[in-house]
């Protein structure tokens, strides 16, 4: 079981536009189940959590045609409001990313969990210690200014590099806040 940040970058560290926008990223070429890619990667996860930005976005943007929730695993959205629950598997909370980590890993049974974003919520899980693993998929292309892939020093160890089309996939072992 691992706890793993996954997500997709600028070139220059950016993981939205300041407007939260990801049009430079869905308009690439991915093969989801190619290296590092979405497919085998949720296969092995048994739990994701995410900030209500990212939550916000995905109610926005990110549902299908019917509206339908993408994930059927059990999902937390850190917020401190009341949020729309489209689907059973969501729990909204405001509980220590300590007792969030030990519900998810709880419910992954045995599988990783995901902290889908954004990046200071994935900080926060590096603050408390739990982030072990961090896969950025990095779009060809810079940004400029946006929401940041880790605001946080950590030392990092590199443990994979692989090309998915237009991406550059990238595996780091969280080592130690630096
Ligand atoms: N490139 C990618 O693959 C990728 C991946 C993920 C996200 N994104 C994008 O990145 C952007 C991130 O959005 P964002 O900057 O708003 O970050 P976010 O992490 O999605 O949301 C931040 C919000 O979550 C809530 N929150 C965070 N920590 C909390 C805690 N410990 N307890 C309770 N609530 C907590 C707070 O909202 P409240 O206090 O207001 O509730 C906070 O303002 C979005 O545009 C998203 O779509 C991109």
């Amino acid at each position: 079981m691992a706890t793993v940040y996954y997500t997709a970058s600028s070139v220059d560290g950016f993981i939205a536009t300041p407007e939260h926008s990801l049009a430079w990223l869905l308009e690439r070429d991915v093969d989801p189940r190619g290296p590092m890619g979405h497919d085998d990667f949720m296969a092995g996860v048994g739990a994701l959590a995410m900030g209500a930005g990212t939550y916000r976005w995905l109610l926005t943007n990110g549902l299908g045609e019917d509206r339908s929730w993408p994930y059927e695993i059990p999902s937390w959205v850190l917020t401190h409001r009341t949020v729309e629950v489209v689907h059973p598997s969501i729990t909204p909370t405001q509980a220590p990313v300590r007792d969030v980590h030990r519900q998810m890993v709880a419910a992954a049974g045995g599988r990783d969990v995901w902290v889908v974003g954004g990046g200071d919520v994935a900080g926060q899980f590096a603050d408390a210690g739990l982030l072990d693993e961090v896969w950025v998929q990095y779009a060809p292309v810079t940004l400029g200014a946006g929401s940041p892939l880790l605001p946080r020093a950590l030392e990092l160890e590199l443990l994979d590099v692989q090309r998915n089309r237009d991406f550059a996939c990238v595996r780091y072992r969280v080592v130690d806040g630096a």
